[in-house]
């Protein structure tokens, strides 16, 4: 059976991948950006941002020409395809609600190509969107565009992403579950058997469900992961004031209870990144539009709020409250390992708040140092490598857990800084080895 044709709208990390997957099983894929530099680079095989494996499927997609990417042409890339996934971004409003401007934007050009063909097409949206978008909002648009109905013109499914950043391409070959929000089956099933074509013998556990249902399970996902997080980190505070308390060995334990599980109780400096605050935001805000308060997450984000100034707590703690003229290295600057990305990154937070009390400070990150450049400019000093970082100084603050830097020995420290402070954000390092060589101190542990 011919392959269907697919067109990408939005190649940010959900639409990049999805289009790179696609196009390495063998599917023609045509994507379409708004912004002309990101078409250039991908249709040179050039990846937008550091994603581990995707360098090479990008380069390979693009010279066997089962991969290429129009300038803000997606009427174009819809036209010549048979199913489309939108995955363009949903940034925040100033109250927290999601700005859908680039999802109706796209959801016009997309009817005015439906307009034109005769052709059953489905429309999956892949961006995150609050409850009702789909059906309210993008339905709407695509009818009035096409002069068709939705369901008997074209197909309409709502088609959550659950990749994570530095794993988004094997998340995306090989997903945990598929969930398929469908107007209609004929919809879904369309949707289901792409995905079955897909993935063949490794098809993932799929969940058909209504439209609002798959926008709330994206949602609900992230939600909970990030309560988590806070959850873990609100216990690592507790453990801060029991002597001898370590918020590892609980998490640890509490994880092998298999209703709780392991997984996203990592203590550290808080969640950041482009999706868990912006969604759980979102979801605040949907939900107090709908009359109801959604307390437990304004206190998971309340928690997250404060998290990283722990690491300055730490740090004036440890070097007599008053840090002028102090210099404090930073090891991490990306949200987390294997990116470059510093969206929300918890780097931010802290580094201003040491900024502001007078330090001097110099960070070093394997990839997201030209993305901290554009933040802090000349604010801080960058440096080339991990050791570098650590010259002269007063304390070093651990915030992003890089393999890298979890192969560094107490020597390293001692050997290079003015005086051997580190304070551990992420707990990469064994309190017992480092506190008998320097100044150490943790997340979550206790005095
Ligand atoms: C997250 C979800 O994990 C994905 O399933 C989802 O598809 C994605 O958002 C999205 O909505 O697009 P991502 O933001 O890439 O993925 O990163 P995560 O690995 O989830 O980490 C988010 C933040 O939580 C990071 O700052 C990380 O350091 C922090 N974190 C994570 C912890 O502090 N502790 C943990 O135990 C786990």
């Amino acid at each position: 059976m011919k392959k269907p044709k697919i067109s990408v709208i939005g190649v940010g990390y959900v639409g990049l991948c999805t289009a790179v997957g696609f196009a390495s099983k063998g599917y023609t894929v045509i994507a379409s950006d708004n912004v002309a530099e990101k078409a250039t680079k991908i249709n040179k095989g050039i990846p937008i941002f550091h994603e581990p494996g995707l360098q090479n499927l990008l380069e390979e997609a693009v010279e066997n020409g089962r991969l290429k990417c129009l300038i803000n042409q997606t009427e174009k890339a819809v036209f010549d395809t048979d199913l489309t996934f939108v995955a363009v971004g949903t940034p925040s409003n100033s109250d927290g609600s999601i700005n859908l401007q680039f999802t109706e934007l796209a959801a016009h050009d997309v009817g005015k190509a439906l307009n034109k063909k005769d052709a059953y097409h489905v429309v999956v949206i892949k961006s995150t969107v609050v409850p009702g978008t789909t059906q309210d909002i993008v339905k709407p648009i695509l009818e009035k565009e096409s002069k068709k109905k939705c369901g008997s013109g074209f197909g309409l499914c709502m088609n959550p992403e659950f990749l994570r950043q530095g794993s988004a391409f094997e998340d995306t070959m090989h997903a945990d579950r598929l969930v398929i929000g469908e107007y209609d089956k004929k919809s879904g099933d369309a949707l289901e058997s792409l995905y079955e074509e897909f993935y063949g013998k490794n098809m993932p556990p799929t969940v058909h469900t209504s439209l609002s249902t798959a926008e709330l399970i994206k949602y609900a996902s992230n939600s909970l992961l990030a309560t988590k997080i806070s959850f873990i980190n609100m216990i690592a505070n507790l453990c801060e004031k029991l002597p001898g308390a370590d918020v590892k060995v609980v998490a640890n334990a509490v994880g092998l209870d298999k209703r709780i599980g392991p997984l996203f109780l990592n203590a550290g400096l808080g969640y950041g990144g482009s999706c868990f605050p912006k969604d759980v935001k979102a979801l605040i805000a949907c939900s107090k539009n709908l009359g109801y308060r959604l307390s437990l997450l304004e206190e998971v984000e309340s928690v997250n709020e404060v998290q990283p100034l722990r690491a300055v707590e730490f740090c004036k703690e440890l070097l007599g409250n008053n840090l002028t003229g102090k210099h404090v290295a930073i090891l991490g600057l990306a949200f987390k390992a294997n990116t470059d990305d510093m969206r929300e990154a918890r780097v931010i937070p802290i580094i201003n708040q040491l900024i502001k009390e007078g330090a001097n400070v110099t960070a070093y990150d394997p990839v997201a140092t030209p993305t901290a450049k554009t933040i802090f400019q000349n604010k801080i000093q960058y440096a080339n490598s991990a050791i570098a970082c650590l010259k002269n100084a007063d304390c070093c603050i651990l915030v992003t857990e890089w393999e890298e830097f979890k192969k560094l020995t107490p020597a390293d420290f001692t050997k290079n800084m003015k005086q051997p402070i580190l304070i551990d954000g992420r707990r990469i390092y064994n309190p017992e080895t480092f506190s008998k060589k320097l100044k150490f101190t943790a997340i979550g542990l206790g005095k």
